[in-house]
């Protein structure tokens, strides 16, 4: 927002000093007519992959109107694997690029995810239809976009907003229980291959737990990952 307000001003100050003229000639063939217009009010370089860009202004800014998501789609529509994963599928709708994808930042790639931009965007189009403002994050589904990511599968439920906050899957003070825990399986799902035959020819041998069920994890896993097996040692089966 601040370099939005320097480029105002800078280009109230140029405008003024150098003229209309300046204006006209840029506007009849664009940015690259008048050689140093472009470094005069770029606030920063573009990103390097937008680097060849530098010199096409308009590719991007539309002259009066700013950014507008449809200069981006031109050149990015149909991204098939931003489409194909779960958490970015929401491409194919959203009708606004910039609030996420910041440019003039130098190196910094422009892919940092802005969950406040989502509200943002949902409630201006809410507003276009209903005027009703829905409340923050509570208007986001999570599930939607992140079941995949949830370690948890089923056990906890869809509203992963009761529990997590979006600008970390950590959660503050979070303290996992004690590793003598025997309720394992009340916050842990065992993976498919625990209710094959995989589970008895191979899992209950290697953990040298013969007369363990499923449910018993504890019996043969501990609390720092699933494959250091209680009483064996770390084990990967391939
Ligand atoms: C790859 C796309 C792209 C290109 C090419 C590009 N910009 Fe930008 N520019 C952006 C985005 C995105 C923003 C952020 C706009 C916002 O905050 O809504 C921005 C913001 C700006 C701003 C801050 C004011 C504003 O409108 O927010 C200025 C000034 C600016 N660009 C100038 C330039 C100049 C001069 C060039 C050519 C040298 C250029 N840009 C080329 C994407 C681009
Ligand atoms: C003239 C075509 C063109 C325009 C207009 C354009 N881009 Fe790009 N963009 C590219 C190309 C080419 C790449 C590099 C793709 C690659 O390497 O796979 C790229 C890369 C990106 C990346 C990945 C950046 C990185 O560091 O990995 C993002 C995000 C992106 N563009 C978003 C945008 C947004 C948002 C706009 C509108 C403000 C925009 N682009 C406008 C052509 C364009
Ligand atoms: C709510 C935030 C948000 C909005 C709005 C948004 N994007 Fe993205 N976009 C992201 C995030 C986050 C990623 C990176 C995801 C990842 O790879 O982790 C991304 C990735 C991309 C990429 C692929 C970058 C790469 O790594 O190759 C392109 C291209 C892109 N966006 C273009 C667009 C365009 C065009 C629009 C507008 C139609 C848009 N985005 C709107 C958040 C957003
Ligand atoms: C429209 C899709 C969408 C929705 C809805 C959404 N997110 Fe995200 N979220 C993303 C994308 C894209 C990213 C970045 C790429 C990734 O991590 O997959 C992300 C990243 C995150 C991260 C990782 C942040 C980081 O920097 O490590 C957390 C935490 C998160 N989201 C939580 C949430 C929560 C909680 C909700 C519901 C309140 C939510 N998200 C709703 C798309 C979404
Ligand atoms: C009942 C509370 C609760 C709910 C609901 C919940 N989680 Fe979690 N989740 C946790 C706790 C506790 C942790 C561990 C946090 C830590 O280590 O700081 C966690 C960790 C995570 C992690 C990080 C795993 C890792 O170590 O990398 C992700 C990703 C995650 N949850 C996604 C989700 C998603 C997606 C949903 C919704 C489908 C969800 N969670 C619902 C409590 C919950
Ligand atoms: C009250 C709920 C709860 C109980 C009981 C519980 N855990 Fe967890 N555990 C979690 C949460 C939440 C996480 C973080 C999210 C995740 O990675 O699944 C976690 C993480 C783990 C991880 C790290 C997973 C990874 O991939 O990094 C292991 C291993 C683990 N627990 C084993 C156990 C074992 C063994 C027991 C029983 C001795 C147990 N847990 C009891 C909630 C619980
Ligand atoms: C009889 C012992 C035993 C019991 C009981 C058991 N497991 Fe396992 N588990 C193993 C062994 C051994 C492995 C290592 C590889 C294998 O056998 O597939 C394993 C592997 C795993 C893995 C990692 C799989 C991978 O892809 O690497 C997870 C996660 C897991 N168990 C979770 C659980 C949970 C949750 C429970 C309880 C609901 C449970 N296990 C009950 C012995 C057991």
């Amino acid at each position: 927002m601040i370099w939005r307000a320097v480029f105002y001003w800078v280009l109230a100050t140029v405008a003024l000093s150098v003229g209309i003229a300046l204006i006209l000639a840029i506007q009849k063939s664009g940015s690259v007519s008048v050689p140093d217009w472009p470094n005069a009010v770029r606030p920063g370089d573009l990103s390097p992959k937008h680097a060849f860009l530098s010199n096409q202004c308009e590719t991007c800014h539309t002259p009066y109107r700013g950014i507008e998501a449809s200069s981006c789609i031109l050149c990015h529509a149909g991204d098939a694997t931003l489409l194909a994963r779960q958490s970015t599928a929401f491409h194919a709708t959203i009708q606004s690029c910039s609030n996420c994808h910041i440019e003039h930042q130098a190196g910094v790639r422009p892919i940092r995810m802005d969950h406040d931009a989502l509200i943002a965007i949902g409630r201006k189009s809410q507003l276009a239809d209903s005027r009703s403002a829905a409340p923050r994050e509570e208007s986001l589904d999570c599930f939607a976009c992140h079941s995949n990511r949830s370690p948890h599968r089923d056990l906890f439920g869809k509203q992963c907003a009761e529990c997590h906050a979006t600008s970390s899957w950590k959660i503050a003070g979070y303290q996992h229980p004690s590793a003598a825990s025997t309720d394992c399986v009340q916050c842990h799902q065992a993976p498919p291959s625990h209710y094959m035959g995989h589970f008895h020819m191979i899992s209950k041998r290697v953990a040298l737990q013969e007369h363990a069920r499923v449910e018993q994890c504890h019996l043969c896993h501990q609390t720092d990952s699933w494959n250091a097996i209680r009483g064996v040692g770390w084990y990967k089966h391939h």
